[in-house]
């Protein structure tokens, strides 16, 4: 058990080291931390798309990897609420140093994505998912494919500016790969069924 928890680690450890890199570079606090809020989701992406695609790639590569993502995807999971806990203390830091002004209604979407996540959190052991029953796999599905919409959605707004083309590519590329891996397990689990 103790073996399987160290996703957890792994992704605040990323998390922290984004934060870090992204701080150490030039230019003034705003820079800094706007570097540090993208790096910060950057590294989040694959963390998250791991813990999304989890039971996919079990279901389609069985083998002794892939079941151990399997069987470590709580801990993902948690690993990239860790990660991206330092994306939220990294964007309110370059909220507060930008001269951007925010409205409330931009705030809506990312926010939802927070509460969503941290609800995820919470529940994310034996005894919330026994005391929530059903309604513990509405919370999980909903959240996994609305964090994924989010992702999806901050990086295609992206694709317009040449100036943050690549990582928009870097981003989209990984989203619809990942959608993609778990529309085929879920077609090949049909098929079998
Ligand atoms: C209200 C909540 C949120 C706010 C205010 C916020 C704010 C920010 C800020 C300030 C940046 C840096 C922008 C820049 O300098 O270009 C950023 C980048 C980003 N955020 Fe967040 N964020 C929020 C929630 C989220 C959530 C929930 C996700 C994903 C599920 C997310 C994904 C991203 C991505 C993908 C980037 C760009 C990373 C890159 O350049 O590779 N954000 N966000």
């Amino acid at each position: 058990m103790m073996a399987r928890r160290w996703p957890l680690a792994f992704g605040l450890l990323a998390g922290l080291a984004a934060l870090y890199l992204g701080l150490s570079g030039g230019g003034d606090a705003a820079a800094q931390w706007g570097r540090a809020a993208r790096w910060t989701a950057r590294i989040g992406l694959p963390i998250f798309l791991l813990t999304y695609l989890a039971s996919s790639l079990g279901r389609l590569w069985p083998g002794a990897f892939t079941r151990s993502i399997w069987q470590a995807r709580r801990w993902w999971g948690l690993g990239f609420a860790a990660c991206h806990t330092v994306h939220l203390y990294a964007l309110v830091q370059a909220v507060q140093a930008s001269s951007e002004v925010r409205t409330i209604g931009s705030l809506i979407p990312g926010g939802t994505a927070y509460l969503v996540m941290y609800l995820m959190a919470l529940t994310s052991n034996d005894a919330a998912m026994r005391a929530m029953g059903r309604n513990w796999k509405r919370l999980h599905s909903f959240g996994i494919h609305y964090i994924w919409l989010i992702f999806t959605l901050a990086y295609a707004k992206r694709l317009a500016d040449p100036l943050t083309r690549p990582e928009a590519i870097y981003g989209v590329t990984l989203c619809l790969l990942a959608l993609g891996l778990r529309l085929a397990a879920w077609r090949s689990g049909r098929k079998s069924a």
